[in-house]
Order: C-alpha cells, then structure tokens, then sequence
C-alpha cells in the first residue's frame, strides 16, 4: 500500500448543479462536487464566494440537478465561468428552465432529476464562504426517466461523477447488486 497527504479525495464524489435566480431575475447555475446527505431529508454542501451563493442568501432558495453525460460540458463550464462576470453566463449552456413548484428557483428541462431546496442553516461563514444546510422540499423528475411503477429510474439516467483525484468525470455504471440484502449471505 501507498500513502498520501490528506486531499479531498472522498469517492465518489457527485456533480450537482445549483440552480438559482440572479437579482434581475435571469437564472444562474454552478457546478458543486462538495455536497451530500445531510439528514433525511436535508442536504449539506460546502459553498465558496460564488454568484450563487449570493442569489442562495438572497432569495433563500436554489434547486440541485445531478449532471448527466448529455449535459457534461455545460456542466463542467457553469463552474468555470461566473455570474459575476457573465451575467449572461447560461446563454452558452442553451439550457431552458422554469420556476420551481415549491421554490424561487429554477429547474432546468435538461436534467432527470432535480431537488427544490430552501435554506435551513448556515455554518462556519467566512469571507470564502459557508456551508449551506438546506430542506429538500421537492423532488422533479422527468417521466421519461420512471421505472414501470413509477420511481426514478436512476440506472436510465446517465449520471456523472466527480473523481477528485484524476480531475475527471466518469460515468455511474450498472446495478451490480441490492443494498440491504447482497451482503445478507453473511450474516
Ligand atoms: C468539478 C467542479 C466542482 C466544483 N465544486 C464546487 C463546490 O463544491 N463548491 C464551490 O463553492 N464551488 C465549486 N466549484 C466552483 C464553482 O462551480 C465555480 O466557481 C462557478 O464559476 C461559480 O459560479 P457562480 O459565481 O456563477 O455561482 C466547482 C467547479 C467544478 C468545475
């Protein structure tokens, strides 16, 4: 075995897409790796100094899709590129969105899956930012990407991932198994 100095190496780590409005109203999105399973049904994610961190303070809302091969590269360029700057940053992304249900944030028609979320809690804020507790207070999935009895199919969805080690996304793969029972052989 070899070892390594601490780097933020957690695997897998997801590719998630905020999505939040601007203070004119256009929408923004970024790219966000640091995020994950607060509690039921709260979610955790480890925002910088970012447009959208403002647009989060501001409106108290922000939607998160989970990036896909489709959208790869836009994915990958809403978290290159700021809203600071670009205002119009979305325009090269051709993505299309409308108001949430439930919140003042959009949902973008491009991905499978997207959570509505309002801000709960924020931790450690500093002049590089905070970490962001969030409710998760809705859940949009396309229907195209149901199973037979109506779930989200999550195989179907071409979900990408973030490998912090190589710099790179890769492609979430098949089932291999049920959770809660493959290991039941050894009990
Ligand atoms: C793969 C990848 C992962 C990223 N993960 C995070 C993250 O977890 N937290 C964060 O604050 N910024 C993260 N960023 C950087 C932001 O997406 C980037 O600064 C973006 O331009 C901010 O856009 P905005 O200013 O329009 O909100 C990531 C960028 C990439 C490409």
């Amino acid at each position: 075995m070899k070892n390594f100095a601490p780097h933020p190496w957690v695997l897998p780590q997801p590719v998630l897409i905020l999505g939040t409005y601007n203070a004119d109203g256009t929408a923004n999105a970024m790219n966000a790796a640091w995020g994950g399973q607060w509690d039921a049904h709260q979610i955790m994610i480890s925002l910088g100094s970012h447009a959208t961190s403002d647009n989060i303070k501001r409106t108290g809302e922000f939607t998160v899709a989970f990036a896909t091969q489709k959208t790869m590269a836009a994915a990958d360029y809403v978290g290159l590129v700021s809203g600071r700057k670009h205002p119009d940053k979305l325009v090269a992304t051709g993505w299309n969105s409308e108001r949430g249900r439930e919140t003042n944030a959009p949902v973008f028609d491009c991905f499978p899956m997207t959570l509505e979320c309002r801000m709960k809690r924020i931790l450690d804020e500093s002049a590089t930012g905070f970490y962001l507790i969030a409710d998760i207070v809705n859940i949009v999935v396309d229907e195209n990407y149901l199973t037979a009895d109506g779930k989200p199919d999550v195989e179907k969805m071409e979900l990408i991932s973030f490998d912090p080690v190589g710099n790179a996304y890769l492609a979430l793969g098949k089932k291999v198994g049920d959770a809660f029972a493959a290991g039941k052989g050894l009990v």
